[in-house]
């Protein structure tokens, strides 16, 4: 993927209208998984087009499961069983997904055959000691470049369940260590220290599989089989994080998101935002494909300055850039912390959104686990940096909306990984967003 597109942003009139934000990331990653580990064809409706979610599937087209695509944001799955995947001599390229890689190593480290996953510059750079300890402790046997990617994974291997209580909360290390539990002998235990998001869980059960979970636990046993379904995959929280902000901080707007996913793992930034003072509301609340939904209409508001509370932290993890420019443009002091593992996400998110918002004039002071941030104007513009992070690219284009001057914000082509139109989606509803040369 090209880094070097870049993007102005500019202060623009209100926000109005409608904003279809695509399918929801962790969730098509998850099925595309479980449903070709399954017995029988499964249809996956709202699919997510990004970059993340496509390396996922031509992984597993590369194990030899034939994915057709119907349509745009369809996928027809045609599932293998838990033991029909095909080992490949070649490299299995994840692209810029810590969710494809981390998931991906779990499935494998019970096959019969070695694989090798690999990624792109960020990807190579996160930490996968998180689940290859754990891993190993079930009997799996992973070499890492001093715990980075690549990932060798030597097949052939006997599993076994254990009782894990993560150190972090993590949905991705929680999510590793069930899809090894599958393969494994006995019964695999994870407690974690926070109630992180349930999808694997959910999506096992729908799928057939014995598992019981509540927040914070889930147990299952290897020796079932997943049984093909289909999958209704729900508009991506995260995606519409950026609305919510825009739309909240640029007098006169009102946006609505229809059909998001309100999984309450998910929504921590509504409650955060709705902390400073948002105007959110849910219409429709309704349950779609086993998953709370419903459209989220959002109007411009004041919003102050908040403590953030630290048991919202695993419920926005991927909200913190979209939140830090709230936070630079509320009255007021915010304070984050209990955040550390921003710094271990597609780029050090801290360090990334502190950066740029004092180049455009905020006043940031980086914590080791967040940060102090004294809200007001964005009396600058100028260059930032997105440090090939499609969050913090999308974040500075919300910013922009604000800032006094224009902002540059260079390295936008990652913002495909999971949000593939979001230029256009953006200046649809009133942005003033433009590539630069
Ligand atoms: C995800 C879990 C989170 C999140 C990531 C998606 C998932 O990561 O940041 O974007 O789909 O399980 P961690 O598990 O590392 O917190």
């Amino acid at each position: 993927m090209s880094a070097v597109l870049d993007w102005s942003s500019r202060a623009a009139g209100p926000l109005r209208g409608e904003v279809r934000v695509p399918g929801d990331k962790s969730v098509s990653h998850r099925a595309l998984m479980i449903a070709a580990l399954a017995e029988g064809s499964s249809r996956i409706h709202g699919f997510l087009e990004g970059g993340d979610t496509r390396a996922t599937a031509a992984v597993l087209r590369q194990l030899g499961v034939r994915i057709d695509a119907p349509a745009e944001g369809e996928r027809l799955v045609h599932g293998v069983g838990l033991h029909g995947l095909r080992g490949s001599t070649e490299p299995l390229d994840c692209g810029n997904a810590g969710t494809g890689m981390r998931l991906l190593a779990g499935l494998l480290a019970g096959q019969a055959f070695d694989s090798t996953l690999v990624g792109d510059a960020s990807l190579s750079k996160r930490p996968m000691r998180r689940i290859t300890d754990p891993l190993t402790a079930m009997g799996a046997c992973i070499d890492t470049r001093a715990g980075l990617p690549p990932l060798a994974i030597h097949g052939g291997q006997r599993l076994h369940g254990i009782r894990y209580a993560l150190p972090v909360a993590s949905a991705q290390v929680k999510s590793a260590l069930l899809l090894a539990g599958l393969y494994a002998g006995g019964e695999t235990e994870i407690t974690e220290p926070h109630p992180t998001r349930d999808y694997t869980e959910r999506m096992l059960h729908a799928f057939g599989w014995p598992i019981t979970f509540e927040p914070g636990r889930a147990r299952l046993s290897g020796g079932h089989a997943l049984q093909a379904t289909d999958v209704e995959v729900p508009a991506d929280f995260s995606s519409a994080a950026f609305f919510l902000v825009a739309a909240s901080i640029v007098p006169g707007s009102e946006l609505r998101l229809p059909g998001v996913g309100l999984n309450p793992r998910r929504i921590g930034l509504l409650e955060a935002l709705r902390l400073m003072g948002a105007d959110i509301r849910v219409e429709h609340a309704r349950a779609s494909g086993g998953e709370p939904v419903g459209d989220l209409v959002v109007r411009h508001a004041p919003l102050h300055g908040v403590a953030l509370p630290e048991v919202l932290v695993p419920d926005m993890i991927d909200e913190f850039p979209a939140l830090f420019v709230a936070a630079a443009v509320a009255q007021g002091r915010t304070v984050v912390r209990g955040a550390a593992e921003l710094r271990v996400k597609e780029s050090d998110r801290i360090d990334s959104m502190a950066t740029g918002l004092r180049a455009l004039g905020a006043h940031v002071e980086e914590t080791p686990d967040g940060a102090i941030i004294d809200g007001g104007v964005l009396a600058g513009g100028g260059a930032v940096e997105t440090h090939l992070d499609h969050r913090i690219a999308m974040s500075f284009a919300v910013a922009g909306l604000i800032a006094r001057a224009p902002v540059r914000i260079h390295g936008c082509a990652h913002v495909a990984t999971s949000f593939p139109g979001f230029l256009e989606l953006a200046n649809g509803c009133g942005f003033a967003l433009a590539v630069v040369a």
